[in-house]
């Protein structure tokens, strides 16, 4: 007696077709489960037992073998369970039903309730995507998977159900396709609460038109953090694709809500400087996403960016190039997406003074071991960098109301439109993408404004690197103004956002 039931494994993002297969022949009584399986589907044996006699069945009796295939790539975690059980109950002719073209998917507890998996719906979209058309599933993973195009939906509460329904087709319904609630998109934090910093809110702005990296760095109190919550409201509004892909980030790490578990606006995550470097970039023994994962299409807001361990920091490098991380492992390497606009902030220095007119107490060694925290290659990575100046009296005393997020993100989203029009078809999503082979063809300049930057160069001794970057942000700077030829105003804008580097780092 031979059955066949489909399920779906996963590794990281990726998401694989499994088959189970169960046979049961006279012999001895055994019960093996092969398929490189990991210890968590081996204990899929005694929770199997525990449902047999729970609903008052009978395992069959003999050699039970069950084989996950393809048997080359190795099985983790409990999600088969619900798959074995079906084809070990068809092979021992304890039900009958046609499963061709269903998938199960789910965690067995020792009464026969399905209990929730991870990464739900990366597993019914791989599903949807080999022809499945129906697929079974803990409920509370069902309002998310629903989202998945082309492939029914069913949630159960518990195995018996599903049961039911295989034998007569009633008792459980296909999921309606979840629509996310707009208002839960909105934005509770306004631009319009930050009085005065026009300078800051010019560089933040102009970091959110070309998704460029920025630092932000000033005295305590100067609103870093208030202006850095508030990035988000001003870019443009998260796609669908974009919302399904950061949601598998969510779902893969266990993290999205049952009833709204759609990511609908762009993320923002704020990472404590105690972060380990798992954390930030994601890993452990089955690789999970790490924070910079979790902020995929949205923000990374590293606050008090020196007190971070320098090797952590480090750990980004690799990531902030590529937009992706691979960690790599024996059982395979995964790779989590990161296409992030990381926003950091800091003060410069340990009283935080420094520079801001206010008496610093620090001796000048103290400050530079401060700024030295920052390593050269992780400060190339950031495009913008701008300083927050204490927060004016009058600015705050007279509460005047400020520009709307709505305001700006109209201005970002018509320099965004500028850019999809300018990389079409090249894979490049915006100015802070631009690679060297098209530098010259897509950030062309007037003849005063060549001059200027040949000017800048020799006056303030900037290196190659600093020319690109330069390049790509006075790029912006003319997407914003609606400009096609980058002008001198805009090099001059740029140069300006690169100048802390020489007030603090001396380069
Ligand atoms: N421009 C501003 N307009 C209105 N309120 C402000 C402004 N700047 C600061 N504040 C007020 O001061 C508080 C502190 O600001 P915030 O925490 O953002 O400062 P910070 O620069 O991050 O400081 P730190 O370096 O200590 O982290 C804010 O919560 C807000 O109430
Ligand atoms: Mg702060
Ligand atoms: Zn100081």
């Amino acid at each position: 007696m031979f059955s066949r039931v489909n399920s779906v494994g996963l590794f990281g993002l990726n998401a694989f077709h499994v088959t189970a297969e169960a046979s049961v022949s006279t012999g001895t009584p055994s019960f093996d489960i092969v398929g490189m399986p990991d210890i968590a589907v081996q204990e899929s044996k005694a929770r199997i037992r525990s449902v047999f006699g729970q609903l008052g069945m009978k395992l069959p009796v003999g050699r039970i073998t069950v084989n996950l295939a393809p048997a080359g790539v190795r099985k983790v975690g409990s999600v088969f369970d619900l798959a074995i059980i079906i084809a070990l109950m068809k092979a021992g002719g304890l039900i009958e039903a046609d499963t061709d073209g269903c998938a199960f998917i789910g965690e067995l507890s020792l009464n026969g309730e399905l209990a929730p998996v991870n990464g739900a719906l990366s597993m019914t979209l791989n599903a949807a995507r080999d022809g499945i058309k129906r697929v079974f599933l803990p409920k509370r993973n069902a309002r998310e998977a629903s989202v998945a195009d082309g492939i029914e939906v069913y949630g159960a509460e518990h195995i018996s159900q599903i049961l039911t329904f295989l034998k007569g087709g009633s008792g459980l319904s296909p999921e309606p396709k979840y629509i996310p609630d707009p208002a839960a998109s909105l934005f509770t934090e306004d631009f319009s609460e930050v009085m005065g910093q026009f300078a800051a809110k010019k560089a933040i702005e102009t970091a959110a038109a070309g998704f460029h990296n920025i630092l932000m760095l000033g005295p305590p109190g100067s609103g870093k953090s208030m202006l850095a919550k508030r990035i988000p409201s001003i870019l443009p509004k998260i796609t669908f694709d974009e919302s399904i892909e950061t949601t598998q980030i969510y779902s893969v790490a266990g993290m999205t809500d049952p009833s709204a578990p759609l990511v609908t606006s762009r993320p923002f995550r704020s990472v404590s400087h105690t972060a380990s470097g798992v954390g930030l970039v994601g890993g452990g023994s089955i690789p999970k996403p790490g924070e910079i994962s979790l902020a995929h299409n949205g923000v990374l807001f590293l606050d008090e960016l020196p007190e971070f361990d320098r090797r952590v920091l480090e750990t980004l490098r690799q990531p902030l190039e590529n937009g992706e991380i691979t960690i790599s492992r024996a059982s395979g390497s995964v790779n989590y997406p990161c296409n992030i606009m990381l926003v950091a902030a800091m003060n410069p220095c340990p009283c935080g003074n420094f520079g801001s007119g206010k008496k610093c107490t620090c001796t000048p060694i103290k400050v530079s071991q401060y700024l030295g925290k920052i390593s050269q290659p992780v400060l190339d990575r950031i495009d913008i960098q701008v300083e927050v100046k204490a927060v004016e009296y009058s600015d705050l005393s007279e509460r005047t109301p400020q520009e709307s997020s709505a305001a700006i993100a109209e201005r970002v989203q018509k320099a965004r439109d500028i850019q999809a029009k300018r990389f079409a078809g090249t894979g490049i999503k915006c100015n802070s993408g631009i690679t060297p082979d098209i530098i010259a063809e897509v950030c062309r300049m007037t003849d005063s404004a060549q001059q200027m930057l040949k000017d800048a160069f020799g006056k303030l001794g900037l290196t190659a690197r600093a020319y690109d970057r330069i390049l790509k942000v006075a790029r912006t700077c003319a997407d914003l103004d609606g400009s096609e030829e980058i002008q001198r105003q805009h090099i001059s804008q740029a140069i300006g956002f690169r100048s802390l580097d020489r007030k603090y780092w001396n380069r």
